[in-house]
């Protein structure tokens, strides 16, 4: 019953973020108040820009990570093999989406497990929801879930918006930051830990960082609305004041990236990175790696494979331009005040 529910679940996600209009209605992710400060004097050589750069142990050629998303399903299978063919051929990470189902039984396992066949040099991420998590009698587990795609590190989603407003949800969250900091002492692979389009604190992000997490993506708001998917799965408007629940993207990259002063930890950039000055942003705003979820499984619809490759390789040869027209050589150099307040401007 309960796994029946699962896949039901999962396969609502899918079409609503194929179909639906699940974007935040008001709230933006705040990038456009941004822009790029114009050096004349620029000297930057584009062609020697290079983007290669590590990923936890794994070198990578785009500062780019194909968020989490699906599996469980027969229709998630073809998803995450053909996603792990273009993360292959790019050479960027790729995460599988919650692997819940996978505690419940091995019907769907091929679905997670395609993903490290079809991209066996890039780093894989596990998945698991904070609801599963707090509720775990033995950790271990979550190390076969690990082991079972291979992953390269592991990927906790914390969700509680999501949850609270899901029908089935399991709003109750109570341990878990005691139970995270038992998962970094166990597991043999880092911890990243994510929200799913509501954000991350600075403030959180520390709590986790001091439990050991080695990686925060803040999935902040301005992207999809997963408040406004559940809704949409509810068909009732009673919860509708949520929709645009959250703390926008672009102030959590900077709220977060407050902290790289005080702990090593990669900071992933993502909620609505929808194009690639939003990415340019992220990244000048001081992420480490950004990363997209609904605009690259509705590209992967629309346009195959080849279609999310020539997206993401767009996306950075725009990057690329930024970087000469604001004078950056590095990636690191992009971090530095590249990005003004448009307010400051007038
Ligand atoms: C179809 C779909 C399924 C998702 N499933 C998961 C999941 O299982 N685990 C997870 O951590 N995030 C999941 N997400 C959330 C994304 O990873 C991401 O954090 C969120 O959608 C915000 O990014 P976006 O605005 O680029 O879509 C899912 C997103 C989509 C579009």
């Amino acid at each position: 019953m309960q796994e029946d529910q699962t896949v039901k679940r999962k396969k609502e996600h899918l079409k609503l973020c194929l179909t639906a209009d699940v974007k935040f209605k008001s709230k933006t992710t705040g990038f456009e108040n941004y822009e790029f400060t114009h050096c004349a004097l620029t000297e930057v050589e584009i062609d020697k820009i290079n983007f290669e750069t590590k990923f936890f142990k794994k070198k990578i050629n785009y500062p780019f990570l194909i968020s989490c998303m699906t599996g469980g399903t027969t229709e998630a299978e073809n998803i995450n093999a053909q996603l792990a063919i273009a993360a292959e051929e790019l050479k960027i990470p790729i995460g599988v989406g919650s692997q819940r189902q996978a505690l419940e039984d091995d019907k769907h396992l091929k679905s997670y497990k395609i993903i490290r066949k079809n991209a066996r040099n890039v780093p894989v991420l596990g998945n698991l929801g904070a609801a599963q998590i707090v509720q775990l009698k033995k950790i271990d587990v979550v190390q076969k879930l690990n082991d079972q795609i291979e992953a390269d590190a592991m990927v906790v989603h914390l969700n509680p918006l999501q949850e609270l407003l899901q029908k089935e949800g399991e709003p109750n969250f109570k341990g878990l930051l005691k139970q995270l900091g038992k998962l970094v002492k166990h597991l043999n692979v880092p911890i990243i830990v994510k929200e799913v389009g509501a954000g991350i604190s600075g403030k959180t992000a520390k709590e986790l960082l001091e439990a050991g997490v080695e990686g925060i993506d803040v999935a902040g708001a301005g992207g999809t609305s997963w408040a406004g998917v559940e809704i949409l799965r509810n068909k009732s408007e009673k919860e509708k004041e949520f929709w645009d629940w959250g703390l926008p993207t672009s102030y959590c990259i900077k709220d977060v990236y407050k902290l790289k002063k005080y702990y090593k930890f990669i900071l992933i950039g993502s909620g609505g990175i929808n194009s690639s000055i939003e990415a340019a942003k992220a990244i000048a705003l001081g992420a480490d790696i950004v990363a997209s979820a609904r605009i690259i499984l509705q590209t992967l619809n629309k346009s195959g494979i080849e279609g999310v490759k020539n997206l993401i390789t767009n996306w950075f040869d725009f990057v690329k331009s930024v970087m000469f027209l604001t004078g950056s050589n590095t990636l690191n150099e992009l971090r530095k005040n590249k990005l003004i307040l448009k307010e400051l401007l007038y």
